[in-house]
């Protein structure tokens, strides 16, 4: 059990998942995670801002023992996620004067999810507020980062913004308060990208509702807490812009290495011309690497060979989390081989229909790639940097090869 103090009467009260490998029984936790729950105190009235992960609820017990708690006027509930308003049950049994202050959306998820009793439920409005003596609590509607009924939850006082999974990130550190953002940069691009990338039209709205704020921290309900926020705020402005980078994603399998010749093949005519690439091999990458790569690349490549008339399940699997996740890439295209025939092109194109990108002529090929493969592979190559020219990604330099 640890507990940790923010500010004055301001506590983390959170729990660490050091070992937690796996998250919404899909999403891969190579470093763990957090729960983060915070107790506020103010001069008349106090709050717990979320609970933890059912699994820890033993630890946050222990945290509100340890840190002598005996009262609590107000459990503010910012998203109804177990991970997070999991241990409610136990916590409004605990507290039983406690109301639980909720979205309106929330109060519904509350009462059906963890059989909350309604009339526990204060249901607050955007910039609705609570006092808690000389405290304020503010709250804004942020829904859809990443369920419909999350809000977030402004100190004004203290003027720091507990902002439940929005800014998170899955990481378990000893680290309470990061004040490079450097440090963080990559477990915050990947929490981004499993759970919020789908949502970037949304987290805009909700950036312009707090750009008035003053914010001295951001304190998320994964991963460590940020001092000053400008730096984490100003990722997040960059990764839900539509802007792109000179980039090329190409997740892929290969049964029998003809679409992988294919793949590094193109790769390498890529580099050629001045484009990254980043290949992702399904069999060994983690599929959280592979969203992260997503966030901001400017093609999609998707590389498969043909497995009883259609993609391989791994790519299948992979094209289909692509399609839910929405990256912004601007173009798209399949390669791969195949033995007999099949409809693998077109249900690879089908399954990427959430995607605004355009789609470049594929280059699929039966059995093994030969010389005409080849080139055409390099041809594929000279149009995808054709379009990064176009959109102004790569500059007009002639390839270092004919
Ligand atoms: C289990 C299995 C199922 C296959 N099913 C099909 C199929 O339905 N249609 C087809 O055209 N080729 C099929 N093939 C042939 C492969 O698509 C072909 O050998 C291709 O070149 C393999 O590419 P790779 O070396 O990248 O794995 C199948 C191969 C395997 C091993
Ligand atoms: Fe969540
Ligand atoms: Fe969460």
């Amino acid at each position: 059990m640890t507990v940790r103090e923010l500010g004055h009467d301001i506590y983390w009260i959170g729990a660490i998942d050091w070992n937690r490998r796996l998250f919404d029984s899909l999403i891969p936790l190579p470093e763990g995670t957090s729960y983060n729950a915070y107790f506020v105190k103010g001069s008349e009235k106090s709050a717990l801002i979320d609970t933890v992960d059912p699994s820890k609820e033993f630890e946050f017990v222990c945290n509100l023992i340890k840190l002598g708690v005996e009262k609590v006027d107000y459990i503010i509930i910012n998203h109804a996620e177990q991970d997070h308003s999991g241990s409610l049950p136990m916590a409004s049994e605990l507290f039983p004067e406690a109301r639980i202050v909720v979205s309106e959306k929330c109060k519904d998820l509350v009462v059906s999810l963890l059989e909350i009793a309604p009339e526990r439920c204060l249901v607050v409005k955007d910039h609705d507020t609570i006092s808690l003596g000389d405290r304020t609590l503010e709250f804004f509607m942020a829904p859809w980062v990443h369920w419909p009924e999350t809000m977030l939850t402004y100190l004004r006082e203290d003027k720091i913004l507990f902002s439940c999974d929005l800014f998170g990130s899955h990481i378990a550190t000893s680290t309470l308060v990061v004040h490079d953002v450097a440090e963080m940069y990559h477990p915050a691009k990947r929490y981004y990208a499993e759970i919020m990338m789908p949502f970037r039209m949304q987290i805009r709205d909700h950036m312009k509702k707090i750009a008035d704020l003053k914010i001295e921290m951001i304190a998320p309900s994964h991963g460590p807490l940020y001092q000053p926020p400008d730096p984490i705020l100003a990722l997040y402005r960059d990764w839900i812009s539509d802007t792109v980078k000179n980039e090329v994603v190409i997740p892929y399998a290969s049964m029998h290495g003809s679409t992988e010749k294919m793949v590094l093949h193109l790769a390498g005519a890529l580099i050629d011309r001045g484009i990254a690439v980043k290949p992702f091999d399904l069999t060994k990458t983690d599929l959280g690497e592979l969203a992260a790569a997503l966030v901001d690349s400017a093609t999609i490549v998707i590389g498969t060979p043909t497995l009883l008339f259609g993609p391989h399940p791994l790519v299948a699997n992979a094209a289909f989390i692509t399609n839910l996740i929405r990256p912004k890439a601007k173009y798209a295209t399949v390669i791969g081989s195949y033995g007999w025939g099949g409809k693998t092109v077109e249900a690879v194109k089908g399954m990427l229909n959430h995607l605004s990108a355009e789609i470049i002529d594929p280059v699929y090929v039966k059995g093994a790639p030969d010389s005409a493969c080849l080139r055409e592979l390099e041809a594929l190559a000279e149009r995808i940097a054709a379009k990064h020219r176009e959109a102004g990604l790569l500059n007009d330099s002639p390839p270092l090869l004919p």
